[in-house]
């Protein structure tokens, strides 16, 4: 018999993906580690852009490495075996004729999920043979191909907004024979057809939770999804719970990554501003009440909405946060008790401020949210008594692209 050294070289990568996924901590699972082994992820992303621009360049220059040419194969197989998000599809392109090589514009509608996130969403829903499950902004599939492996043929379901990526994805995914089925649709209205499920995870970042995905969840179910806000630094992630007995619980925590929002959501950018922070950071002055480190998720997650519309720059030397909208921003000094502050809008007595209260709540890490009164009304808080920290939801609604 003779061997094809393609997927041979492919699958030693996949091997080798798997045993860096493990060393690092973050595999754990053994059935998900042989799904990773199995699943051929060369068959579901066939091609891959690179950004060749650096960070805030616009229009973005971009090359598109195509799997099949000889003179890309070994870049594009290495990269699809890196843990990095793999950019497929700008401004919702068709995808099944893409000319290799350089392009300029455009802005990426979908891509892979950065593998170590995907790893730990599917290792915290307990996937097993025999659980329907439902993803929501299933976008090329690796997700919901990986789900498949795991619960067995036809009862893993993808859905997907993008009319050209749900085709696409469809036909590699039958193509891996997984038993993964996609449908065309708006993920905040689920999949009616197919309900319930055992396991509900979306893709994509929402800013509360759509009822139909409530509906759609059996008892003794698990849903898990990113909660977004404007600001993109500090996304929340939501794990419901719906008891044998039908009884709901939704607890909320901070993490240092989450999911793109939903398309026709806008993230706030604090890129725009750099140049200028740069030039002139803002007036100096002595922090009252600095905010904790960044691993203190639980008051990132907090300052999100009660210090709504902020966005961090986490590659600036010193801490430094942007209101966009407002053209102001806070740096904070290396390390010697001040901070410099630009614009009418107070930034860091904003976060000053959260921070004394989170300190008061008791510097809670977890919230639980309150489904019963539809969106614009789920309500969070950190726990009982009047120093907790409480927020609503916002609303399902998309924010139009800004004008500027
Ligand atoms: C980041 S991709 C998901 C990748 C997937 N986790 C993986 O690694 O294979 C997110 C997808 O969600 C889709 N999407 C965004 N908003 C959506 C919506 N409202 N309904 C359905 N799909 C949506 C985008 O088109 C995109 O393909």
């Amino acid at each position: 018999m003779s061997v094809d050294p393609q997927a041979t070289d492919a699958s030693s990568l996949r091997a080798a993906m798997v045993d860096r996924l493990t060393s690092t901590g973050v595999l754990t699972d053994p059935k998900l580690r042989d799904a990773l082994l199995r699943v051929r992820r060369e068959v579901l992303l066939p091609h891959a852009y690179v950004r060749i621009s650096g960070p805030g360049a616009d229009p973005i220059d971009w090359r598109l490495l195509d799997g099949s040419h000889p003179e890309d194969h070994q870049e594009w197989l290495a990269l699809i075996h890196s843990n990095e998000s793999i950019l497929l599809q700008r401004d919702g392109e068709p995808l099944d004729a893409l000319a290799r090589g350089p392009v300029t514009g455009g802005h990426m509608t979908s891509m892979t999920t950065y593998t170590p996130a995907t790893v730990e969403v599917l290792q915290a829903l307990g996937l097993a043979p025999g659980l329907r499950y439902l993803e929501l902004g299933s976008g090329p599939g690796v997700c919901l191909a990986l789900a498949a492996t795991l619960t067995g043929p036809g009862l893993a379901t993808g859905v997907e907004r993008d009319g050209h990526m749900a085709a696409w994805s469809r036909h590699n995914l039958g193509r891996l024979g997984v038993g993964a089925a996609v449908v065309e649709g708006d993920a905040l209205d689920g999949h009616r057809a197919r309900a319930p499920y055992d396991r509900i995870h979306s893709g994509i970042g929402v800013p509360c939770v759509p009822p139909a995905w409530v509906e759609q969840l059996a008892p003794g179910g698990q849903l898990l999804t990113t909660l977004t806000t404007r600001t993109p630094s500090w996304p929340g992630q939501l794990l419901l719970t719906r008891s044998d007995r039908g009884r709901i619980e939704a607890v909320l925590r901070g993490r240092p990554r989450g999911y793109r929002p939903m398309l026709g959501y806008q993230w706030l950018s604090a890129l725009d501003h750099r140049a200028r922070i740069k030039a002139d950071p803002g007036r100096a002055r002595p922090t009252r009440l600095a905010p904790p480190p960044d691993d203190a998720y639980g008051f990132w997650l907090a300052a999100a909405y009660l210090a709504p519309g902020l966005a961090r720059d986490f590659q600036a030397e010193t801490m430094t946060i942007v209101a966009p909208r407002e053209d102001s921003w806070a740096v904070a000094g290396p390390g010697d008790g001040t901070v410099r502050v630009h614009g009418p809008r107070d930034v860091w007595a904003e976060l000053e401020d959260v921070r004394a209260r989170w300190e008061a709540a008791g510097r809670p890490e977890t919230y639980h949210v309150d489904l019963t009164g539809g969106p614009g009304h789920q309500h969070v808080t950190s726990g009982p008594g009047p120093k907790a920290l409480t927020w609503t939801l916002p609303p399902l609604t998309t924010v139009p692209p800004q004008t500027t």
